[in-house]
């Protein structure tokens, strides 16, 4: 099983959600291949931004070897799920996706009872503790998501 998370520019809220999935993933003994992607091309090659490194080495997970890519129509046909972490994002996935696609695309918070059709907030331009709140809710996607392919 595969599964993409993908927001604006891949530095900090799609890298935490694949962050917070492998380690979700790890308790639960479940086998996936994971990745992350942007919908922009500002940070194509870039690592995680500082403060998205910071709160996933807080939880212990290091992603500083994380690097930035687009999303592609390629992604595609490659994963089984692809998440949008914002309903901007899942718009413009929309329209890339290839007419053969196969991946299931949806919004992540979708996922969570209580949150469905909410964004994953941008926390790029904000302060600190906007990383908090990401992680926050990329644990309960990613915890969502291993119980979604557990049925
Ligand atoms: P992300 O956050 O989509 O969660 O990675 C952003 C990072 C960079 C920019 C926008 C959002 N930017 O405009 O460079």
């Amino acid at each position: 099983m595969s599964v993409l998370f993908v927001c604006l520019g891949n530095i900090c809220r799609s890298p935490l959600a694949e962050a917070a999935l492998r380690a979700e993933a790890e308790k639960a003994g479940i086998a996936l291949e994971l990745d992350s992607a942007g919908t922009g091309d500002w940070h194509i090659g870039s690592p995680p931004d500082r403060r998205a490194q910071a709160v996933a080495l807080g939880h212990g997970i290091d992603i500083s070897s994380y690097r930035g890519r687009q999303v592609s129509p390629e992604d595609f046909r490659r994963f089984d799920h692809i998440f949008a972490l914002d309903a901007e994002n899942l718009k413009n996935l929309r329209r890339i996706r290839p007419a053969d696609g196969k991946a299931d695309l949806r919004l992540l918070m979708d996922l969570v009872p209580g949150r469905e059709g909410s964004d994953v907030t941008d926390p790029y331009f904000g302060e600190d503790a906007g990383f908090d709140r990401t992680w926050g809710d990329v644990t309960r996607a990613g915890r969502a998501i291993v119980a979604m392919l557990r049925k």
